[in-house]
């Protein structure tokens, strides 16, 4: 039988040349991750790849509604196509990703933006040759066409790496945490793990390729296993992976502090392949903002869980999220996210502004909090990081790490990469045949944002 990808491959032969696509991707690690699975459908219908949209044939944007100023970008450039599309009426416009599992994003669509063609939400994207083919050949309104919400996990889908030795591999999707400040699990429904099976063998494949890092993924990987049968859980995931033959580290993102108890710290201390860095967002520094947050832990918890891993592996690497101006926050409340970023010692933290985002239970809240304080608080959250980053940084100095260098400044004359502590090292310069290998450096000085190493002979 012939699939919907083929056909689509069939239609454009009649082409010269191969038709070109743009996939531009917003939000997080989880949303680039499936931008390379529409990459990797879109070359398996014989697309070829543009970074400039005058020569697409089909752009499509794959975004994200965590914030409302990501949705306002979106439009933003969204409107820029609209002339594009009046010049070359064969353009063929998607949108995809989270903001399109919303109702009233889909509303905005039909009547201020009818030139988008293709609709799929993030559960659907193994529906794109489909939606395509459809839409070439029998040209179906998009809005109109069916956008499922295909809960089962698409083991079938191919993917286009955008590195070739660093490689995300998503273990679960969704989430069920329900902050209350949070669009994601109603956009990205519930949780559903792959098969330990599935996981092990798309990283054993990697490592014989040659991947030198594999992010595994996740909304909440520490709930990694919910729903399978059998005994299976993220340690014991990690586990599992830590024994594949190859020359690569792990990394994972994002850990709930509420299922990030003493299990997922010792299996970080027992497998040598998973790095030494824990990024777990905390959010507030307040418990009474935790609460109102419905994150499910405490300061003390959460401070108790850093302890112990600093306890069995000293000098271990934390990062964090934080929100700044949640409904009713108030200065004392802010005082105390500052003591924390101070007893932590965060090595990054990533802060934003709260945004109020439709359907989610914060956004029901009457919010007395004066926004220039937000504002103000949030400078002045960046500044204490400024500080803290400093003097973390200093305590690098001398040391050995490991790294796998990834990057290039040529202007500057210098190699990068990342350590296990997930801190930016330059190598000034390093040679480029560098790049792709983990090698060890000597720190010899720090900066806010990033070390400065020697290659250790
Ligand atoms: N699942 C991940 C990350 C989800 S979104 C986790 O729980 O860690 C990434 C970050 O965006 C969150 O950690 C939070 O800090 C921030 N965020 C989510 N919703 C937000 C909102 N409405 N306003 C401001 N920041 C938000
Ligand atoms: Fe959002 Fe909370 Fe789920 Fe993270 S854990 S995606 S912040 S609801
Ligand atoms: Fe954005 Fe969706 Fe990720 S809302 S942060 S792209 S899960």
């Amino acid at each position: 039988m012939i699939s919907y990808a083929d056909a689509v491959s069939e239609l454009f032969k009649k082409k010269e040349s191969p038709p070109l696509c743009l996939v531009r991707t917003f939000g997080c690690r989880q949303n680039v991750s499936d931008g390379e699975k529409i990459s990797g459908l879109l070359l398996s219908m014989g697309f070829g790849f543009t970074e400039e949209l005058s020569v697409a044939d089909i752009i499509i944007y794959n975004t994200c509604a965590v914030r409302e100023s990501a949705e306002s970008r979106v439009f933003g450039l969204l409107g820029e196509l609209k002339h594009l599309k009046e010049k070359n009426k064969s353009l063929i416009i998607g949108f995809c990703g989270c903001m399109a599992d919303l109702e009233h994003i889909k509303d905005k669509l039909k009547s201020q933006y009818k030139f988008v063609d293709l609709f799929f939400g993030t559960n659907a994207i193994g529906e794109l040759p489909k939606l395509l083919y459809e839409h070439i050949a029998k040209e179906t309104p998009a809005l109109d066409a069916l956008v499922s919400d295909v809960a089962e996990i698409r083991e079938d889908i191919p993917v286009k790496r955008l590195s070739g030795m660093k490689a995300d591999v998503p273990v679960m999707y969704g989430c069920d945490n329900f902050c209350s400040y949070c669009i994601v699990p109603y956009v990205r429904g519930r949780e559903r793990s792959r098969s330990a099976d599935d996981i092990a063998a798309e990283v054993k494949e990697l490592a014989d390729c040659g991947f030198k890092e594999i992010m595994l993924l996740g909304q909440n990987v520490n709930s990694y296993g919910k729903g399978l049968s059998g005994e299976i859980d993220f340690p014991k995931l990690l586990h599992r992976l830590n024994k594949l033959d190859g020359d690569f580290k792990i990394r994972f993102l994002s850990s709930h502090p509420k299922d990030a108890g003493r299990e997922l710290i010792d299996a970080i201390a027992e497998c040598e392949r998973v790095c030494k860095h824990l990024h777990l967002p905390i959010q507030s520094g307040s418990n009474r903002i935790l609460s109102e947050m419905n994150r499910g832990y405490t300061v003390e918890q959460y401070l108790e869980t850093v302890n112990y891993a600093r306890k069995i592996m000293p000098g271990f690497s934390f990062s964090t999220d934080i929100i700044v101006g949640f409904p009713n926050e108030t200065y004392e409340d802010f005082c105390q996210t500052i003591r924390v970023l101070e007893q932590v010692r965060f090595d990054n933290i990533f802060s934003f502004i709260y945004s109020k985002r439709k359907g989610t239970k914060a956004a029901l809240l009457k919010d007395k909090t004066d926004k220039a304080d937000k504002s103000a608080w949030f400078r002045q959250l960046l500044e204490k990081q400024r500080e803290i980053a400093i003097e973390n940084n200093k305590r690098f100095i001398g040391k050995v790490l490991e790294l796998l260098v990834d990057g290039e400044s040529e202007t500057d004359g210098f190699v990068s990469g990342k350590s296990d502590e997930f801190i930016n090292v330059t190598i000034p310069g390093g040679d480029k045949s560098l790049i792709g290998q983990r090698i060890k450096v000597k720190i010899v000085k720090a900066g806010i944002s990033a070390l400065e190493g020697k290659l250790d002979s």
